[in-house]
This record gives structure tokens, C-alpha cells and sequence, in this order.
């Protein structure tokens, strides 16, 4: 992939135009081991070695983030009330562009995938791929057998909307903490199926995106970067 050297290290490292070109211009960028002060200079992304201040700065067209989503921001890129997941990126992960793949309610948590890769987003948010999500539910009261046949079936909605099969475990003694795994993303479809069973959703957290598992290490608030390894369980699913 051909590109200006200014624009690289501007999407790159995150910083404006104007910063990248400064850069350049005061020498701090080689280009295959030689110094490059030209901004508008051409080479090719994926071939060549580009340093600035001798640390290599590696290409990549697209960045996949993992966020353990807190409660209280919202899964939106701007808003101009309150805090989005974009707003709590880190500053060595954000770039241009990024968006959240799918959305979580306010008060959830977990794993929320933030990218700049629009196609890849498509292919795993379309209804038609049905990529499985994992969520822990903390229930009001405990879940009866009947409620769980239901889920496992395909609730019914309030407003009459059909859900497909759902797979429910129950992961605590007392029945109140369910691990449920849904193949589709209606709006707020699993505090609505576990309503439509009477029941309320008083905690939520999204621990899974296809086989890709929200990552334990990571508090909430706090992001990596996916691999591309990671990336392929998740298209695979
Ligand atoms: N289902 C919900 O009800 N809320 C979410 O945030 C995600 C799935």
C-alpha cells in the first residue's frame, strides 16, 4: 500500500498532520534506515521500515480494540452529555474513525469491541451471521425450570417479537446468576427475554463475542489491543 509519510505517521502515532510533518521536517523519521524530511514523500506501507527516533512503527490499516466497558458510558462515538466508550480509549490506542461494534446499554459492562474497520464490523454484526454473545445475568429471583425452557426455546417478547434458541446455564446455588449465550442483538434482548419470563436483569456484563472471551486482566475502564489471532476466533464463530 502506497502512502504519504505524513499521513502515515499521522494515523499511526495518532497525532494531527501538522505534528507528523514537523516531525519529518526535523529529522526524526528514516525511512529504510535513511532519513526522510520529506513529508509528501511516497513508499510503500507494507514493505518498509519506517522509525521515528529509531523506534519502528509498525503498519497496520486497522485497529481492533477490547474494552471491559464500565457502567455509565454509553456505546456511542459522540454525545454531548455524557461519557462515550470512545471518550475513554486510551491515547496509545486511539485513532481516527473508531467506532463501537454493536452496542451495550449504559449500565452494562464487558466486552465491547471499539474499531476503525467498518467491513469488518458489518460481517459481525450482521443478523444473518448470528455470532454468538455471552453474557452473566444477576437475576432479582431465581430462575424457574419453566423460565429456563422458555429462554432455551426462544422467548417471546413483550411486544410479541420471536427470539431464537437461546443456550442458559444457571452458575450460582441459589439460581439467581444466569451465563446466557443469544445468536442475534435486539434491543435490550436480554433484559426483555428475561422480562418476558418475569423476571428483571439487576447486573449485566458481556463476557464473550464469538469464541473471543473478554479478557480477565482488564479492569473495567481498561483496553488492549485484540490480535489478529483473536480477531480470526471471532469471524470464525
Ligand atoms: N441485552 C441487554 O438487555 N442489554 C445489553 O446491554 C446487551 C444485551
Amino acid at each position: 500500500m502506497i502512502q504519504r509519510l505524513d499521513k502515515f505517521i499521522s494515523s499511526q502515532m495518532n497525532i494531527s498532520r501538522n505534528d507528523a510533518r514537523s516531525l519529518i521536517k526535523n529529522g526524526s523519521v528514516s525511512v529504510d534506515g535513511l532519513t526522510s524530511t520529506d513529508p509528501a514523500s511516497k513508499f510503500d506501507a507494507e514493505k518498509s521500515d519506517i522509525c521515528v527516533d529509531g523506534k519502528e512503527i509498525s503498519f497496520k490499516e486497522h485497529i481492533y480494540i477490547m474494552m471491559n466497558k464500565p457502567q455509565g458510558v454509553v456505546s456511542a462515538t459522540q454525545d454531548p452529555k455524557i461519557k462515550t466508550v470512545i471518550d475513554i480509549v486510551p491515547d496509545d490506542l486511539k485513532r481516527k474513525n473508531l467506532f463501537p461494534a454493536g452496542r451495550l446499554d449504559r449500565d452494562t459492562v464487558g466486552f465491547m469491541l471499539i474499531t476503525d474497520d467498518g467491513d469488518f464490523a458489518h460481517r459481525i454484526l450482521s443478523p444473518s451471521k448470528h455470532v454468538p454473545k455471552t453474557y452473566i445475568a444477576h437475576l432479582r429471583d431465581k430462575l424457574s425450570d419453566e423460565g429456563r425452557a422458555t429462554l432455551e426455546n426462544g422467548a417471546v417478547l413483550s411486544d410479541g417479537t420471536q427470539c431464537m434458541d437461546a443456550i442458559v446455564k444457571l452458575i450460582d446455588d441459589r439460581g439467581k446468576i444466569a451465563e446466557i449465550t443469544i445468536r442475534e442483538g435486539k434491543y435490550h434482548q436480554i433484559k426483555r427475554m428475561f422480562a418476558s419470563v418475569g423476571n428483571e436483569v439487576i447486573f449485566l456484563k458481556r463476557i464473550s463475542i464469538g469464541n473471543l472471551m473478554l479478557d480477565e486482566s482488564l479492569k473495567e475502564g481498561e483496553c488492549r489491543e485484540i490480535t489478529s489471532k483473536e480477531l480470526e476466533s471471532i469471524e470464525k464463530s
